[in-house]
């Protein structure tokens, strides 16, 4: 594996599941592989369990994991070709990006959507200016339009969840991702990542249900089923994911507050006794009532905790293919 910006970078997404897993029984097993390799982590968000868990995972290899959190302890970095830097930046990127390409062996970058202009996200223009200028393996730790490694985890624990139960392993399950409310305009980037994975996984009968106004980009939702009526969405499902996420359309912007659309018991009842899962952090009472959040059918502590093997594969499988 060259890189881990999405989807694409992943040969086989059921052989790296697997991997996940067997990491999940043997933590230590490739103790070795990372051995005097550095992995650099650089936020310029916050993060709890992505920092954490892709720190456990690089520790788990043997690899020594430096935290760098940009946008509190950096110099503010400049992305614009050609920018006059007489304002507020005070480092560009193609100065700073080869410098932590020579102290890092892997460098991985948490990098939020301004959601204000649609073009310069969906561009991913910071990402790919340290994937340019670094020289070195890059890992998205959540970038402007995707967060790859909680989409493997949200597949490893799918997996995990039918291996487990006799009522869904041998038939074909039915996901579906449920917008919900929330209090502020929220990135596109785990609906978006979502989508695009279990596209390309292809083992779901996959649906996306929001209100009017919230559909994803057509670039990350093909093969989904896209219903606007959430109760009949949820009839019959097997998972439910639930998510908030600002219009795509109307770029950022909040065009619903409407509390129907919580995920409650009385909506879980519509489906085949659904596991539930969301990626936290979560508002609870405005995107998951608390009777679902502390309830039997969730899955959210389990699935945050599978994104130490997740990111345990995804490194691993860096550092065979580089030799590095
Ligand atoms: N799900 C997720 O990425 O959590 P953090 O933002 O805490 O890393």
């Amino acid at each position: 594996m060259k890189q881990f910006i999405s989807v694409k970078d992943v040969q086989d997404i059921n052989a790296l599941v697997a991997k996940a897993l067997a990491y999940k029984k043997s933590p230590f097993s490739d103790k070795k592989l990372g051995a005097d390799k550095r992995i650099g982590l650089l936020f310029l968000n916050p993060s709890l369990r992505t920092r954490l868990s892709t720190q456990v995972a690089a520790q788990n290899l043997g690899m020594e994991p430096i935290v760098f959190n940009v946008d509190k302890e950096g110099w503010a970095l400049e992305f614009e070709e050609g920018a006059i830097m007489n304002g507020t930046t005070v480092e560009h990127i193609k100065d700073a990006a080869p410098i932590l390409g020579n102290y890092f062996d892997i460098l991985c970058i948490r990098t939020f959507p301004g959601l204000v202009d649609k073009e310069a996200d969906y561009s991913e223009k910071i990402i790919k200016q340290f994937i340019k200028h670094a020289g070195i393996p890059v890992v998205s730790l959540e970038s402007a339009t995707l967060h790859p490694l909680q989409s493997l985890t949200d597949i490893i624990t799918i997996q995990e969840s039918i291996a487990s139960n006799a009522s869904i392993k041998h038939k074909k399950p039915k996901v579906v991702l449920t917008w919900a409310p929330h209090i502020k305009p929220i990135p596109q980037c785990v609906a978006n990542s979502f989508s695009e994975w279990m596209g390309a996984w292809g083992e779901a009968d996959f649906v996306i249900t929001h209100p009017e106004g919230y559909a994803l980009s057509t670039e990350f939702t093909k093969g989904a089923t896209i219903e606007h009526n959430q109760d009949e969405a949820l009839k019959d499902a097997d998972f439910v994911y639930v998510k908030n996420w600002s219009s795509y359309e109307q770029y950022g912007k909040v065009l619903s507050s409407d509390a129907s659309w919580m995920m409650t018991n009385k909506k879980l009842a519509l489906t085949n006794n659904a596991k539930l899962m969301h990626c936290l952090p979560v508002r609870r009472n405005v995107e998951l009532s608390d009777e679902i959040l502390d309830g039997p059918n969730s899955l959210v502590t389990k699935e945050a905790s599978n994104r130490v093997w997740a990111a345990q594969a995804v490194l691993a499988e860096i550092l065979k293919s580089h030799s590095i």
